[in-house]
């Protein structure tokens, strides 16, 4: 072992040391020179074989070489920590005068803004609102309501079942029960938007989940005058005093008689166009007169009173009024299709 193979290995390290680039560069010298399997540590090992003598005076030459280039080694990492930070740091730099991304705003849905239109219509003719759970039992939803178990009727509404006796309300009807139960026997004008399910394939005008506001009207010697001309009423503000209304025998458990409600087409006015497939007419609701079974099950003396109903679809009216092609834009809340109703809205 000789003191000058000690000093070249020295000189060896701490030029590399100088002239490494990167602290990775750095820490492959450093596991050269310095660790358990380097030159210097083997020696250092070896020590032990010499003379005492000797012994202290290479024990000491291989420290001080060893510090040197563990000196030199700290010196440089700093350095080069320094200048890979100060690197990184540039390359991070935010350029706040960079353009930044707009946020796009929409603006109401034509659902809400048509919900609350019906509504205030409604309100001004004096009903008020009621309420009800869209998780509904069968029996207000179907018993209560003239259609008991296993009538055909309940083919009408594919129903969502929760379980034997809880569902998906397939109409705002039950609040028709609910509020005539509450009510005790007295007169009644209330209406219920509110969502109602049906297990219908979704397209262009059906969807599994939709909207409607139940309205309900119950005194005295009401008849199907009263009906037409509050519906008539709705019409004229909802779509304008040109279009005129027509009444179409139909059927439903609840109403005795019932009707189906059309309106004019406002494409062709009446005289038939491919909009209403020639009839002139497009159908927007149904209602009729509260069937006196419904009267009698809810707490109300069919002899002595007597009512009104109706339910329309909320979606219904706002295609029909903003001429939508697909219900389903309706519920994507797409900006690009609400930004449309910002004038309205
Ligand atoms: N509940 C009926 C439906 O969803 C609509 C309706 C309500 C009809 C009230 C008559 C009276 O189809």
């Amino acid at each position: 072992m000789k003191k000058e193979t000690l000093l070249l290995l020295q000189d060896a390290a701490l030029k590399q040391i100088k002239e490494v680039v990167n602290s990775e560069a750095l820490h492959n010298v450093r596991h050269t020179y310095l660790s358990r399997k380097s030159e210097l540590s083997i020696l250092m090992s070896q020590l032990g074989r010499l003379p005492n003598e000797k012994r202290r005076q290479f024990g000491q030459l291989i420290n001080g070489v060893r510090s040197a280039i563990t000196k030199a080694i700290e010196e440089k990492m700093a350095l080069l920590k320094a200048q890979e930070l100060t690197e990184k740091l540039a390359k991070e730099k935010v350029d706040i005068s960079l353009p930044g991304k707009g946020a796009t705003v929409g603006a109401r849905n034509p659902f809400h803004i048509i919900t609350d239109e019906m509504v205030e219509i409604f309100l001004g003719m004096g009903f008020e609102i009621a309420d009800g759970p869209e998780v509904e039992s069968d029996y207000f939803n179907f018993e209560l309501m003239n259609i008991p178990k296993d009538h055909p009727a309940r083919d009408m509404q594919d129903t969502f079942y929760i379980n034997e006796s809880l569902l998906l309300r397939t109409h705002t009807s039950p609040v028709q029960a609910r509020a005539m139960q509450e009510n005790r026997g007295r007169p009644l004008r209330v209406i219920c938007p509110g969502k109602t399910y049906r297990r219908d394939d979704d397209d262009v005008t059906h969807s599994h989940q939709f909207a409607q506001i139940e309205g309900l009207l119950i005194d005295k010697d009401i008849n199907i005058g009263h009906l037409k001309a509050t519906l008539e009423l709705f019409v004229h503000k909802m779509f304008g005093e040109k279009r005129k209304i027509r009444l179409r025998s139909s059927f439903f458990p609840f109403t005795e008689p019932s009707v189906e409600v059309d309106i004019t087409c406002a494409n062709c006015s009446g005289r038939g166009c491919h909009m209403c497939k020639g009839t002139g007419y497009i159908e927007i609701l149904g209602a009729g007169i509260v069937h006196p079974n419904v009267l009698k099950m809810n707490g109300y003396d069919p002899e002595v009173y007597s009512g009104f109903a109706f339910g329309i679809g909320i979606e219904r009216v706002a295609i029909l009024r903003y001429d939508i092609d697909d219900i389903r834009k309706i519920y994507q809340n797409d900006v690009r299709f609400l930004q449309q109703f910002k004038k309205v809205s």
